[in-house]
Protein backbone atom coordinates (compact mmCIF):
# COMPACT_ATOMS: atom_id res chain seq x y z
CA UNK A 1 0.00 0.00 0.00
CA UNK A 2 2.77 2.48 0.98
CA UNK A 3 4.45 1.53 -2.36
CA UNK A 4 1.62 2.78 -4.39
CA UNK A 5 0.92 5.29 -2.29
CA UNK A 6 4.61 6.96 -3.32
CA UNK A 7 3.81 5.89 -7.00
CA UNK A 8 1.22 7.88 -7.48
CA UNK A 9 2.66 10.73 -5.49
CA UNK A 10 5.37 10.65 -7.81
CA UNK A 11 3.70 10.09 -11.05
CA UNK A 12 1.13 13.06 -10.59
CA UNK A 13 3.89 14.91 -9.22
CA UNK A 14 5.92 14.28 -12.74
CA UNK A 15 2.68 15.21 -14.59
CA UNK A 16 2.12 18.33 -13.21
CA UNK A 17 5.54 19.24 -13.67
CA UNK A 18 5.49 18.62 -17.60
CA UNK A 19 7.05 21.62 -19.74
CA UNK A 20 6.58 23.71 -16.36
CA UNK A 21 3.07 24.21 -18.66
CA UNK A 22 1.47 25.74 -15.69
CA UNK A 23 3.74 28.96 -16.30
CA UNK A 24 1.86 29.61 -19.87
CA UNK A 25 -1.57 30.62 -17.49
CA UNK A 26 -4.87 29.52 -19.05
CA UNK A 27 -8.04 31.12 -17.88
CA UNK A 28 -10.43 28.37 -15.82
CA UNK A 29 -13.34 28.55 -17.68
CA UNK A 30 -15.13 26.78 -14.49
CA UNK A 31 -14.78 29.71 -12.35
CA UNK A 32 -16.14 32.60 -14.41
CA UNK A 33 -18.93 33.02 -13.25
CA UNK A 34 -17.58 33.75 -9.82
CA UNK A 35 -15.43 36.18 -11.06
CA UNK A 36 -18.34 38.44 -12.57
CA UNK A 37 -20.46 38.18 -9.14
CA UNK A 38 -18.74 41.52 -7.60
CA UNK A 39 -17.66 43.49 -10.70
CA UNK A 40 -20.87 45.33 -12.46
CA UNK A 41 -18.66 45.87 -15.81
CA UNK A 42 -20.53 49.13 -16.48
CA UNK A 43 -20.47 50.88 -13.02
CA UNK A 44 -18.03 53.12 -13.26
CA UNK A 45 -14.93 52.90 -10.54
CA UNK A 46 -11.74 55.07 -9.37
CA UNK A 47 -8.68 53.85 -7.82
CA UNK A 48 -7.15 56.22 -4.79
CA UNK A 49 -5.35 59.03 -5.74
CA UNK A 50 -7.03 59.43 -9.43
CA UNK A 51 -9.96 61.53 -10.35
CA UNK A 52 -10.31 59.64 -13.29
CA UNK A 53 -13.18 57.08 -13.56
CA UNK A 54 -13.35 54.14 -15.57
CA UNK A 55 -15.80 50.91 -15.77
CA UNK A 56 -14.59 47.36 -16.13
CA UNK A 57 -15.05 47.20 -20.00
CA UNK A 58 -13.43 50.82 -20.90
CA UNK A 59 -10.42 49.57 -18.46
CA UNK A 60 -10.19 46.12 -20.51
CA UNK A 61 -10.27 48.26 -23.87
CA UNK A 62 -7.03 47.15 -25.44
CA UNK A 63 -6.77 50.41 -27.73
CA UNK A 64 -7.38 53.05 -24.72
CA UNK A 65 -5.88 51.35 -21.56
CA UNK A 66 -7.20 53.62 -18.15
CA UNK A 67 -4.07 56.41 -17.69
CA UNK A 68 -5.00 56.38 -13.91
CA UNK A 69 -1.78 59.05 -13.53
CA UNK A 70 -1.36 61.35 -16.05
CA UNK A 71 0.78 63.62 -14.51
CA UNK A 72 3.24 60.96 -13.84
CA UNK A 73 5.07 59.93 -16.51
CA UNK A 74 8.56 60.93 -17.86
CA UNK A 75 7.80 62.20 -21.04
CA UNK A 76 4.61 63.02 -23.35
CA UNK A 77 3.01 59.08 -23.97
CA UNK A 78 3.53 58.15 -27.51
CA UNK A 79 0.29 57.44 -29.38
CA UNK A 80 0.90 53.96 -29.72
CA UNK A 81 1.46 52.84 -26.24
CA UNK A 82 -1.57 55.06 -25.60
CA UNK A 83 -3.83 54.24 -27.99
CA UNK A 84 -2.54 51.53 -30.39
CA UNK A 85 -2.27 52.28 -34.22
CA UNK A 86 -5.15 50.97 -35.78
CA UNK A 87 -7.39 47.31 -35.93
CA UNK A 88 -3.87 45.20 -35.55
CA UNK A 89 -1.53 47.24 -33.01
CA UNK A 90 -3.14 47.27 -29.81
CA UNK A 91 -2.06 49.95 -27.29
CA UNK A 92 1.26 48.65 -25.75
CA UNK A 93 -0.02 50.20 -22.30
CA UNK A 94 -2.91 47.84 -22.54
CA UNK A 95 -0.63 44.93 -21.55
CA UNK A 96 2.31 46.35 -20.40
CA UNK A 97 1.15 48.99 -18.01
CA UNK A 98 1.99 53.39 -17.89
CA UNK A 99 4.85 51.92 -15.23
CA UNK A 100 5.81 48.98 -17.58
CA UNK A 101 6.02 46.82 -14.75
CA UNK A 102 3.66 44.68 -17.02
CA UNK A 103 1.50 41.52 -15.00
CA UNK A 104 2.51 37.95 -14.60
CA UNK A 105 0.85 36.88 -18.17
CA UNK A 106 2.86 39.49 -20.23
CA UNK A 107 6.22 40.94 -19.29
CA UNK A 108 8.09 43.84 -17.73
CA UNK A 109 8.95 46.62 -20.10
CA UNK A 110 10.80 48.82 -17.96
CA UNK A 111 14.34 48.80 -17.07
CA UNK A 112 14.94 47.83 -20.90
CA UNK A 113 17.29 49.19 -22.90
CA UNK A 114 16.08 50.77 -26.95
CA UNK A 115 18.26 48.16 -28.36
CA UNK A 116 16.85 45.45 -26.32
CA UNK A 117 13.26 46.27 -26.81
CA UNK A 118 13.45 46.83 -30.78
CA UNK A 119 15.32 43.38 -30.76
CA UNK A 120 12.85 41.54 -29.20
CA UNK A 121 10.42 42.94 -31.83
CA UNK A 122 12.33 42.45 -34.61
CA UNK A 123 12.55 38.77 -33.16
CA UNK A 124 8.78 38.63 -32.85
CA UNK A 125 8.65 39.81 -36.30
CA UNK A 126 10.01 37.54 -37.67
CA UNK A 127 8.86 34.02 -35.79
CA UNK A 128 11.96 33.55 -34.28
CA UNK A 129 10.95 34.38 -30.30
CA UNK A 130 7.81 32.93 -28.87
CA UNK A 131 5.32 32.12 -31.37
CA UNK A 132 2.45 29.48 -30.46
CA UNK A 133 2.96 26.07 -30.73
CA UNK A 134 1.20 23.29 -29.20
CA UNK A 135 -2.51 23.48 -27.95
CA UNK A 136 -2.42 25.50 -24.85
CA UNK A 137 -3.95 28.80 -25.00
CA UNK A 138 -1.65 31.36 -23.62
CA UNK A 139 0.54 29.86 -26.13
CA UNK A 140 -1.75 31.30 -29.02
CA UNK A 141 -2.42 34.32 -26.79
CA UNK A 142 1.21 35.60 -26.44
CA UNK A 143 1.30 35.28 -29.92
CA UNK A 144 -0.41 38.89 -29.85
CA UNK A 145 3.26 39.83 -30.00
CA UNK A 146 3.93 38.05 -33.12
CA UNK A 147 1.10 39.07 -35.09
CA UNK A 148 0.79 42.68 -33.61
CA UNK A 149 2.51 44.77 -36.69
CA UNK A 150 3.77 48.80 -35.55
CA UNK A 151 6.03 50.36 -38.05
CA UNK A 152 9.39 50.91 -37.52
CA UNK A 153 8.95 54.39 -36.17
CA UNK A 154 6.39 53.03 -33.55
CA UNK A 155 8.50 50.78 -31.89
CA UNK A 156 11.33 53.17 -31.92
CA UNK A 157 8.92 55.43 -29.79
CA UNK A 158 7.77 52.80 -27.62
CA UNK A 159 11.14 51.50 -26.70
CA UNK A 160 12.50 54.81 -26.32
CA UNK A 161 9.40 55.84 -24.28
CA UNK A 162 9.43 52.73 -22.07
CA UNK A 163 13.42 52.81 -21.56
CA UNK A 164 13.11 56.07 -19.72
CA UNK A 165 10.31 55.00 -17.60
CA UNK A 166 11.58 54.48 -13.60
CA UNK A 167 11.90 51.00 -12.39
CA UNK A 168 9.28 49.87 -9.78
CA UNK A 169 9.48 47.46 -7.08
CA UNK A 170 6.49 45.52 -8.06
CA UNK A 171 7.01 42.15 -6.17
CA UNK A 172 6.63 42.71 -2.96
CA UNK A 173 6.96 39.43 -1.22
CA UNK A 174 8.85 36.07 -2.02
CA UNK A 175 7.15 33.37 0.32
CA UNK A 176 8.60 30.12 0.84
CA UNK A 177 6.44 26.94 1.46
CA UNK A 178 4.70 23.84 0.23
CA UNK A 179 1.04 24.69 1.46
CA UNK A 180 -0.34 27.71 -0.64
CA UNK A 181 -3.50 29.79 -0.34
CA UNK A 182 -5.95 27.96 -3.03
CA UNK A 183 -6.05 30.26 -6.43
CA UNK A 184 -7.69 30.31 -9.39
CA UNK A 185 -6.80 31.75 -13.14
CA UNK A 186 -9.44 34.16 -14.05
CA UNK A 187 -10.18 36.29 -17.32
CA UNK A 188 -7.34 38.00 -18.67
CA UNK A 189 -5.31 34.90 -17.46
CA UNK A 190 -4.21 36.26 -13.83
CA UNK A 191 -4.27 34.18 -10.98
CA UNK A 192 -6.13 35.49 -7.55
CA UNK A 193 -6.66 33.67 -4.72
CA UNK A 194 -9.92 31.76 -4.71
CA UNK A 195 -13.47 33.31 -3.35
CA UNK A 196 -13.69 30.02 -1.21
CA UNK A 197 -10.75 30.32 0.56
CA UNK A 198 -8.46 27.04 1.73
CA UNK A 199 -5.24 25.64 0.77
CA UNK A 200 -3.15 22.97 -1.83
CA UNK A 201 0.26 21.66 -2.29
CA UNK A 202 2.35 24.32 -4.03
CA UNK A 203 3.34 20.88 -6.36
CA UNK A 204 6.62 22.56 -8.15
CA UNK A 205 4.97 25.77 -9.03
CA UNK A 206 5.20 29.22 -8.41
CA UNK A 207 1.95 30.98 -7.52
CA UNK A 208 2.11 34.96 -8.18
CA UNK A 209 -1.38 36.93 -7.25
CA UNK A 210 -1.90 40.51 -6.91
CA UNK A 211 -1.20 42.39 -3.74
CA UNK A 212 -4.95 44.04 -4.05
CA UNK A 213 -7.51 42.10 -6.58
CA UNK A 214 -9.83 45.13 -7.25
CA UNK A 215 -6.61 46.96 -8.09
CA UNK A 216 -4.90 44.69 -10.36
CA UNK A 217 -7.98 44.21 -12.21
CA UNK A 218 -8.50 47.84 -12.73
CA UNK A 219 -4.80 48.33 -13.92
CA UNK A 220 -3.49 50.05 -11.13
CA UNK A 221 0.36 50.96 -12.36
CA UNK A 222 1.52 50.79 -8.47
CA UNK A 223 -0.21 47.81 -6.95
CA UNK A 224 2.49 45.08 -7.58
CA UNK A 225 2.67 41.28 -6.82
CA UNK A 226 2.76 38.87 -3.99
CA UNK A 227 4.83 35.22 -4.81
CA UNK A 228 4.33 31.91 -3.42
CA UNK A 229 7.57 29.79 -4.23
CA UNK A 230 8.33 25.92 -3.22
CA UNK A 231 10.56 25.56 0.14
CA UNK A 232 14.18 26.07 -0.68
CA UNK A 233 14.00 27.80 -3.94
CA UNK A 234 15.48 30.94 -2.30
CA UNK A 235 19.04 29.24 -1.23
CA UNK A 236 18.86 26.92 -4.34
CA UNK A 237 18.46 30.11 -6.70
CA UNK A 238 20.94 32.46 -4.86
CA UNK A 239 23.58 29.18 -5.57
CA UNK A 240 22.54 28.80 -8.91
CA UNK A 241 22.76 32.53 -10.26
CA UNK A 242 25.96 33.78 -7.92
CA UNK A 243 28.22 30.87 -8.26
CA UNK A 244 26.57 28.37 -11.23
CA UNK A 245 26.28 25.74 -8.82
CA UNK A 246 29.06 23.26 -9.75
CA UNK A 247 29.07 24.09 -12.96
CA UNK A 248 25.33 23.43 -13.58
CA UNK A 249 25.03 26.84 -15.30
CA UNK A 250 27.35 30.49 -14.57
CA UNK A 251 26.92 33.04 -12.73
CA UNK A 252 24.39 35.40 -14.22
CA UNK A 253 26.02 38.58 -13.14
CA UNK A 254 28.47 37.96 -15.69
CA UNK A 255 26.35 39.32 -18.43
CA UNK A 256 23.13 40.68 -16.73
CA UNK A 257 25.83 42.61 -14.68
CA UNK A 258 26.55 43.72 -11.04
CA UNK A 259 23.34 43.13 -9.35
CA UNK A 260 21.68 41.82 -12.11
CA UNK A 261 20.28 45.50 -13.49
CA UNK A 262 21.01 44.72 -16.81
CA UNK A 263 24.50 45.17 -18.84
CA UNK A 264 24.52 46.91 -22.17
CA UNK A 265 21.71 45.53 -24.23
CA UNK A 266 21.62 42.22 -22.10
CA UNK A 267 18.46 42.49 -19.96
CA UNK A 268 17.58 43.74 -16.15
CA UNK A 269 16.84 40.26 -14.19
CA UNK A 270 16.45 41.98 -10.44
CA UNK A 271 12.96 42.08 -9.65
CA UNK A 272 10.75 40.48 -12.42
CA UNK A 273 7.98 38.17 -12.51
CA UNK A 274 8.98 34.72 -11.55
CA UNK A 275 6.43 33.32 -13.97
CA UNK A 276 7.51 35.27 -16.63
CA UNK A 277 11.51 34.01 -15.61
CA UNK A 278 10.22 30.51 -15.55
CA UNK A 279 8.74 30.86 -19.02
CA UNK A 280 11.65 32.67 -20.08
CA UNK A 281 14.12 30.19 -18.94
CA UNK A 282 11.64 27.31 -20.45
CA UNK A 283 12.00 28.50 -23.99
CA UNK A 284 15.59 29.05 -23.97
CA UNK A 285 16.01 25.63 -22.90
CA UNK A 286 13.50 24.17 -25.48
CA UNK A 287 14.63 26.23 -28.59
CA UNK A 288 10.93 28.13 -28.14
CA UNK A 289 12.76 31.85 -27.82
CA UNK A 290 15.61 31.32 -30.43
CA UNK A 291 16.09 35.13 -31.39
CA UNK A 292 18.92 36.82 -32.66
CA UNK A 293 20.96 36.68 -28.97
CA UNK A 294 19.13 34.02 -27.91
CA UNK A 295 22.07 31.70 -28.43
CA UNK A 296 23.59 33.16 -25.30
CA UNK A 297 21.60 31.83 -23.35
CA UNK A 298 21.92 28.06 -24.33
CA UNK A 299 25.03 26.91 -22.36
CA UNK A 300 23.51 29.03 -18.83
CA UNK A 301 20.17 26.81 -19.46
CA UNK A 302 21.21 23.57 -20.75
CA UNK A 303 21.44 21.61 -17.73
CA UNK A 304 18.68 23.17 -15.70
CA UNK A 305 16.05 20.94 -14.39
CA UNK A 306 12.73 22.62 -13.90
CA UNK A 307 13.50 23.02 -9.93
CA UNK A 308 16.50 24.94 -10.80
CA UNK A 309 14.35 27.33 -13.05
CA UNK A 310 11.92 27.93 -10.62
CA UNK A 311 14.63 28.21 -8.24
CA UNK A 312 16.56 30.78 -10.04
CA UNK A 313 12.89 32.73 -10.99
CA UNK A 314 11.79 32.81 -6.81
CA UNK A 315 15.19 34.66 -6.26
CA UNK A 316 15.08 37.18 -9.50
CA UNK A 317 12.12 37.99 -8.16
CA UNK A 318 13.39 38.58 -4.52
CA UNK A 319 15.47 40.70 -5.47
CA UNK A 320 15.15 44.49 -5.69
CA UNK A 321 15.40 46.26 -8.77
C1 LIG B 1 -2.47 42.10 -25.75
C2 LIG B 1 -1.37 42.24 -24.82
C3 LIG B 1 -0.10 42.93 -25.32
C4 LIG B 1 0.02 44.15 -25.97
C5 LIG B 1 -1.08 45.09 -26.37
C6 LIG B 1 1.45 44.35 -26.17
N1 LIG B 1 2.15 43.30 -25.65
FE1 LIG B 1 4.17 43.12 -25.62
N2 LIG B 1 4.01 41.30 -24.69
C7 LIG B 1 2.82 40.67 -24.41
C8 LIG B 1 3.09 39.32 -23.98
C9 LIG B 1 2.04 38.30 -23.57
C10 LIG B 1 4.51 39.17 -24.00
C11 LIG B 1 5.33 37.92 -23.77
C12 LIG B 1 5.29 37.28 -22.44
C13 LIG B 1 6.14 36.04 -22.42
O1 LIG B 1 7.13 35.93 -23.15
O2 LIG B 1 5.83 35.17 -21.65
C14 LIG B 1 5.05 40.45 -24.46
C15 LIG B 1 6.40 40.71 -24.59
C16 LIG B 1 6.93 41.88 -25.06
C17 LIG B 1 8.34 42.18 -25.13
C18 LIG B 1 9.47 41.30 -24.68
C19 LIG B 1 9.95 41.70 -23.29
C20 LIG B 1 11.24 41.06 -22.87
O3 LIG B 1 11.70 41.32 -21.73
O4 LIG B 1 11.80 40.30 -23.65
C21 LIG B 1 8.46 43.43 -25.67
C22 LIG B 1 9.75 44.19 -25.97
C23 LIG B 1 7.12 43.93 -25.92
N3 LIG B 1 6.20 42.97 -25.52
C24 LIG B 1 6.83 45.17 -26.45
C25 LIG B 1 5.54 45.62 -26.76
C26 LIG B 1 5.25 46.87 -27.45
C27 LIG B 1 6.30 47.87 -27.90
C28 LIG B 1 3.88 46.95 -27.57
C29 LIG B 1 3.06 48.02 -28.26
C30 LIG B 1 3.33 48.20 -29.67
C31 LIG B 1 3.33 45.73 -26.96
N4 LIG B 1 4.37 44.96 -26.49
C32 LIG B 1 1.98 45.44 -26.83
C33 LIG B 1 1.56 41.21 -24.52
C34 LIG B 1 1.25 42.41 -25.13
C1 LIG C 1 26.91 34.48 -21.71
C2 LIG C 1 26.05 35.58 -21.28
C3 LIG C 1 24.86 35.24 -20.40
C4 LIG C 1 24.85 34.54 -19.21
C5 LIG C 1 26.01 33.88 -18.46
C6 LIG C 1 23.48 34.56 -18.75
N1 LIG C 1 22.68 35.26 -19.64
FE1 LIG C 1 20.65 35.50 -19.54
N2 LIG C 1 20.65 36.51 -21.29
C7 LIG C 1 21.77 36.81 -22.04
C8 LIG C 1 21.37 37.55 -23.22
C9 LIG C 1 22.28 38.10 -24.30
C10 LIG C 1 19.95 37.67 -23.16
C11 LIG C 1 19.03 38.34 -24.19
C12 LIG C 1 18.63 37.30 -25.21
C13 LIG C 1 17.71 37.86 -26.26
O1 LIG C 1 17.95 38.97 -26.73
O2 LIG C 1 16.73 37.18 -26.60
C14 LIG C 1 19.55 37.01 -21.93
C15 LIG C 1 18.22 36.93 -21.53
C16 LIG C 1 17.81 36.36 -20.33
C17 LIG C 1 16.44 36.33 -19.86
C18 LIG C 1 15.22 36.93 -20.55
C19 LIG C 1 14.90 38.29 -19.94
C20 LIG C 1 13.72 38.99 -20.57
O3 LIG C 1 13.46 40.16 -20.23
O4 LIG C 1 13.03 38.39 -21.40
C21 LIG C 1 16.44 35.69 -18.65
C22 LIG C 1 15.25 35.42 -17.76
C23 LIG C 1 17.82 35.32 -18.37
N3 LIG C 1 18.63 35.74 -19.41
C24 LIG C 1 18.23 34.68 -17.22
C25 LIG C 1 19.57 34.34 -16.95
C26 LIG C 1 19.97 33.67 -15.74
C27 LIG C 1 19.02 33.26 -14.62
C28 LIG C 1 21.33 33.48 -15.81
C29 LIG C 1 22.25 32.82 -14.80
C30 LIG C 1 21.86 31.49 -14.35
C31 LIG C 1 21.75 34.02 -17.09
N4 LIG C 1 20.66 34.55 -17.73
C32 LIG C 1 23.06 33.99 -17.57
C33 LIG C 1 23.09 36.47 -21.73
C34 LIG C 1 23.49 35.69 -20.65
Amino acid sequence: MRLLIVLLTLVTTFAARADLEWAYQVMDESLLPQRDLDIDLHAPRMVPGSSLQRSQDEIDDHWNPPDWFPNSHHAPVPEVVARGAGENVRACAACHGFTGAGHPESAHLAGLTVGYITRQMADFRSGATRSPSGSNAMRRDRSWMNRFDPTDEQIQEAAEWYAGVEVIDWIDEVIEGDIVPKTYIGDGRMRHIHPDGGTEPINGRIIEVPQDRELATARHPYSGFTVYAPAGSLARGEDLATTGANGTTFACSTCHGQDLNGLGDVPRLAGISPLYTVRQLNDFRSGERAGTLASLMTLAVANLTDEDIVALAAYLGSLDP
